[in-house]
């Protein structure tokens, strides 16, 4: 497996914009999730869209975000927008990509990473440590985590 950015392997921009749409986009459009891909093309420090392609086939993706939570504009950076292709799940992808945002985080300098979650005890399996509750726009209680990376 590999993991490279989308902006090495931008043919496979559709096919995440369907993903974190359907995985995600309850309530918005397919459009709000094609910006966020599309602006992940232009070279800019923030968003970085991952991919994970085994044999030549896209099978997951993770985001390395300025924000992922606009009640927490404190904190940054983010590990955001994680899916695993289903035919994929169970494979250890989730981790590679996890660990590849973190190097990725870790190789920039920033000495802490962040993501939220509304479910508990998978991050945990990672190391990432639980930091309390948060608010998703507009009303959603989300789970905090962090890593410290140095
Ligand atoms: C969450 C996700 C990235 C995990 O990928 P994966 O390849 O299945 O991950 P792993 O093999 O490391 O772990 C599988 C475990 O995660 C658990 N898990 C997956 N989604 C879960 C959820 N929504 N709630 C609780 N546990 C979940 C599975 O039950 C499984 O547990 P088990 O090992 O005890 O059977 C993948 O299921 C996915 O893309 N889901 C849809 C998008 C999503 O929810 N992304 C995360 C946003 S924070």
């Amino acid at each position: 497996m590999q993991i490279l950015p989308l902006n090495e392997v931008p043919q496979f921009a559709e096919q995440i914009t369907d993903w974190l749409w359907q995985a995600f986009g309850a309530g918005t459009t397919r459009e709000f999730y094609a910006s966020i891909v599309q602006s992940s093309l232009n070279g800019a420090d923030f968003p970085v869209t991952f991919v994970a392609l085994d044999a030549g086939r896209a099978v997951g993706t993770v985001g390395f975000w300025r924000c992922d939570l606009i009640s927490r504009q404190d904190l940054y950076p983010w590990l955001a927008a994680l899916y695993i292709d289903e035919n994929a799940r169970g494979q250890g992808v989730s981790q590679a990509l996890q660990q590849h945002v973190i190097h990725y985080a870790r190789q920039r300098g920033y000495n802490r990473l962040w993501l939220w979650s509304t479910f508990a005890g998978y991050y945990e399996r990672f190391g990432w440590q639980f930091a309390g509750e948060a608010l998703e726009y507009p009303h959603t209680r989300v789970r905090l985590y962090q890593k410290k990376l140095s």
